[in-house]
């Protein structure tokens, strides 16, 4: 049986477009994108989602009490529609711990830059090429990683390699880590996963042949 995903996100959706793209070129091996979640009504994700047929479902955290309150609503969501896989694709919500008991194991997240690198509380979108262009790295990248309790620490699935290059401005560094690393790495991920070839042991990902 298929596995069934979950796409999170908050803005662009650039990396949910990336999914899609790949599934239609069938590279999503054993899942099937089924819902995008979105933490924002005007997020043009959800544009992205229904263009491709996609059901799409806003949960914006200014409608709950918490962050928590919010995550419990988003387990409820996700149990309800029997999803087996995650995926934060650019979500800059911080959920508490109920998503990441739920979903063990189960949900990806994709972060631009090599984690330890760049990475933790304040370390979203633009300002992470802020960050890496400031301390004058001449290699940057992205990382897909399971998400645990902690923010951007899970285990690393898939990384790869970025050069920084002389006159970079946060967002020409930002398009080519999407272009060169982010979109390829993402699908390449979830498709791993999804045919069981992700094992997690301690903090170490084996990726099975
Ligand atoms: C992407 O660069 C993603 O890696 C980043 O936000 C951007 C979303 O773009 N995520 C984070 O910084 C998470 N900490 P998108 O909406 O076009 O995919």
């Amino acid at each position: 049986m298929a596995k069934k995903i979950a796409v999170l996100v908050s803005g662009g959706g650039t990396n949910l477009q990336a999914l899609i793209d790949a599934q239609n070129r069938g590279e999503i091996v054993g899942g099937s994108i089924t819902a995008v979640i979105a933490s924002s009504p005007d997020a043009y994700a959800l544009e992205r989602a229904a263009k491709a047929g996609i059901p799409g479902f806003v949960l914006a955290r200014r409608d709950f009490p918490s962050a928590r309150a919010m995550t419990v609503a988003l387990v409820e969501k996700l149990r309800s529609l029997e999803i087996d896989l995650v995926v934060m694709a650019g979500f800059m919500v911080i959920v508490t711990e109920e998503l990441c008991q739920a979903y063990r194991n189960a949900i990806l997240n994709i972060h631009p830059a090599l984690i330890p690198s760049f990475c933790g509380r304040g370390a979203y979108g633009l300002h992470v090429h802020e960050q890496a262009l400031a301390y004058g790295v001449k290699v940057t990248g992205a990382t897909v990683h399971f998400v645990t309790e902690e923010p951007d620490a899970g285990p690393v699935v898939l990384q790869k390699a970025v050069e920084v290059r002389e006159g970079d401005t946060p967002e020409v560094l930002q398009r080519r880590v999407m272009e060169q690393a982010e979109w390829k790495l993402l699908p390449r991920a979830v498709s791993l996963f999804c045919q069981d070839r992700l094992q997690v042991e301690g903090r170490i990902v084996h990726i099975l042949p």
